[in-house]
């Protein structure tokens, strides 16, 4: 080989060789990107969540969601320790119960739920948030309600 086929030969590896460190580089993040921004999503979810429970819950639930709010011993049922929710599920997130015991418009309020407000109903028609043009009252409802679910999942005690 001459010097400058080598020259080539070397070139044209560089070349490869920087094609595949680009390849490899997309590949990762495009595999890592969904992943990243879905648990990103989650994480703001969460926070308002978070935000939804100080302004409703707190006052009976607890600022550690024990149960034990200012006014928990005004109430003739002892509102729920909501951290141990998965403990007494067997180690799972019981997240659809909890949705419909959130929401309240169903019959699970049959099965005892005397105390708690029916917050299906208070985040259709609470102004503190008002819905968007694209989003009806049913929906924010439904939305508020699976924000503060994901909240309470993320609090669960060992
Ligand atoms: C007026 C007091 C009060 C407020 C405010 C309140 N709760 Fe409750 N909650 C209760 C009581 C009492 C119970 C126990 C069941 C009952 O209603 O008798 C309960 C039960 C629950 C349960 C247990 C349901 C189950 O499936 O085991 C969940 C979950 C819950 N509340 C979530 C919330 C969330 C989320 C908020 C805020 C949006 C909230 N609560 C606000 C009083 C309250």
């Amino acid at each position: 080989m001459t010097y400058r086929e080598d020259r080539g030969q070397l070139l044209l590896g560089v070349a490869r060789g920087a094609i595949l460190v680009c390849a490899a580089v997309l590949l990762v993040l495009s595999a890592a990107g969904p992943a990243d921004s879905a648990t990103e999503d989650t994480a703001f979810l969460v926070a308002k969540g978070r935000v939804t429970y100080r302004v409703y819950c707190i006052n009976c639930h607890g600022a550690k969601a024990k149960g034990d709010g200012t006014l928990a011993e005004l109430l003739t049922v002892k509102p729920t320790d909501l951290t141990v929710l998965t403990q007494e599920n067997n180690g799972t997130f019981p997240a659809d119960r909890v949705m419909r015991s959130v929401d309240g418009r169903e019959e699970v309020r049959g099965h005892g739920m005397k105390e708690m407000p029916v917050w299906g109903d208070v985040f259709q028609t609470s102004g503190a948030e008002p819905s968007g043009d694209d989003e009806t009252a049913e929906e924010r409802a439904i939305r508020k309600i699976r924000e503060l679910v994901l909240y309470l999942d993320s609090i669960q005690v060992e």
